[in-house]
């Protein structure tokens, strides 16, 4: 039995940001936290926000001590200033780090305790709706915006783990203004888009596939094969830009409501370990994986090369599933994703980040079986194309 719930309403287009103190009101919140990072402030984007939620006569409180990567008590210490201010909402805004951190201080704020409780299980110790949330994302790649997934990290267990998996967790309004992602940096756009494209596929090849998650994978890789570059090329393009934020919402429906595979086994694993951006990593270990994966799913690896582009008329079905390969390679290079070695990584440390993968619950529904073996050749290679 599958299913496909989905409690979030997605308002997108360049300028809805404007719209945000009447989805404020909407929901009954008259004293939101927002949750965000320094950056932002320092970019003057949290000003935009909060100069309309003043002329909308509406109260706020700021936390905007976000870091990548979350923390447990990162996220412990939100709760608190959410509780002693008495906030009624939340507004997450900035990449997935700072609407991970909101949806996880959502959880806290209604169940109690600390977030480390909150470790997706079965039974799922989530079990109540979070306060009213808007996720507002500035960039393009994580859809945090619409998963049902919040990532923290434990630093004493050197692991990222995933809290949610219920609707219970997912924002009630996404507010997705591509206007946001002009001014994003090359190297942002490029690790986020590609981190989206990793949850399209990954959703679309992985074992618990179903049509409904199957129909927007698709789309969002087509989104990401037409638009990623141009995004990359041309930061103001404003088309280019919408299209790069709907291929995020696109993957964060497939990969929010299901799940990952080895490329996130992996990359959630090793965020872990090494302090790097989610998206770089995943990118940068898409290709080995799908290299690896291919011959579990051929068909499926077919349809993959096509949505990107690829001309596979005349073709066998193992040809054609090569292509989606070498075009997950080509674009990892055209848009100059950093190597494992680039990104701090040595090859000592394969050895734990196999065992860390292996370990990992998303390794179960990647589409050719996996074990520690197969991440210690998946880092291998990995590594050898980064020489
Ligand atoms: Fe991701």
């Amino acid at each position: 039995m599958q299913s496909f719930e989905f409690p979030t309403k997605i308002t997108h287009g360049p300028g809805v940001l404007a719209g945000l103190a009447e989805e404020l009101r909407a929901l009954g919140v008259k004293r939101p936290l927002l949750v965000t990072d320094k950056g932002l402030v320092a970019a003057g984007v949290v000003n935009e926000v909060t100069g309309q939620l003043r002329r909308a006569g509406l109260d706020y409180v700021l936390f905007a001590d976000v870091v990548p990567n979350p923390p447990i008590a990162l996220v412990d210490g939100g709760t608190a200033v959410y509780r002693e201010s008495d906030c009624d909402g939340l507004i997450g805004l900035g990449g997935g780090s700072p609407m991970d951190a909101a949806k996880a201080i959502g959880v806290t704020a209604v169940q109690g305790g600390s977030i480390r409780q909150y470790e997706w299980a079965d039974p799922n110790p989530v079990t109540k709706r979070i306060p009213p949330m808007i996720a507002i994302p500035t960039t393009a790649g994580t859809g945090s915006e619409v998963t049902l997934w919040s990532v923290i990290t434990d630093p004493e267990r050197k692991i990222k783990y995933n809290v949610g998996g219920t609707p219970l967790i997912g924002a009630h309004v996404a507010l997705i203004d591509p206007l946001l992602t002009l001014a994003l940096p090359g190297h942002i756009t490029a690790g986020t888009g590609m981190d989206a494209l990793a949850h399209a596929i990954e959703c679309y090849t992985m074992a618990y596939a179903q049509p409904f998650t199957d129909a927007v994978a698709l789309l969002a890789m087509e989104y990401v094969g037409q638009y990623l570059r141009i995004a990359y090329a041309q930061g103001q393009n404003q088309e280019a830009r919408y299209k790069m934020s709907m291929a995020a919402a696109l993957g964060g429906m497939a990969y929010g409501v299901a799940s990952a595979g080895a490329a996130h086994a992996m990359s959630q694993t090793a965020g872990g370990v090494r302090d790097v951006p989610h998206g770089a990593i995943t990118a940068r270990l898409l290709g080995p994986v799908m290299e690896y994966n291919y011959m579990g799913e051929p068909q499926r690896f077919a349809r993959i090369a096509q949505a990107l582009g690829e001309d596979i008329r005349g073709l066998s079905i193992w040809e054609a599933a090569e292509r989606a390969v070498t075009a997950v390679y080509r674009l990892t290079a055209d848009v100059g994703i950093p190597t494992l070695q680039e990104l701090g990584f040595h090859e000592d440390d394969i050895p734990l980040l196999a065992e860390l993968a292996a370990n990992d619950p998303q390794t179960i529904g990647n589409p050719r079986d996996i074990n520690y073996q197969g991440y210690v050749q998946v880092y291998q290679r990995t590594f050898d194309l980064g020489k």
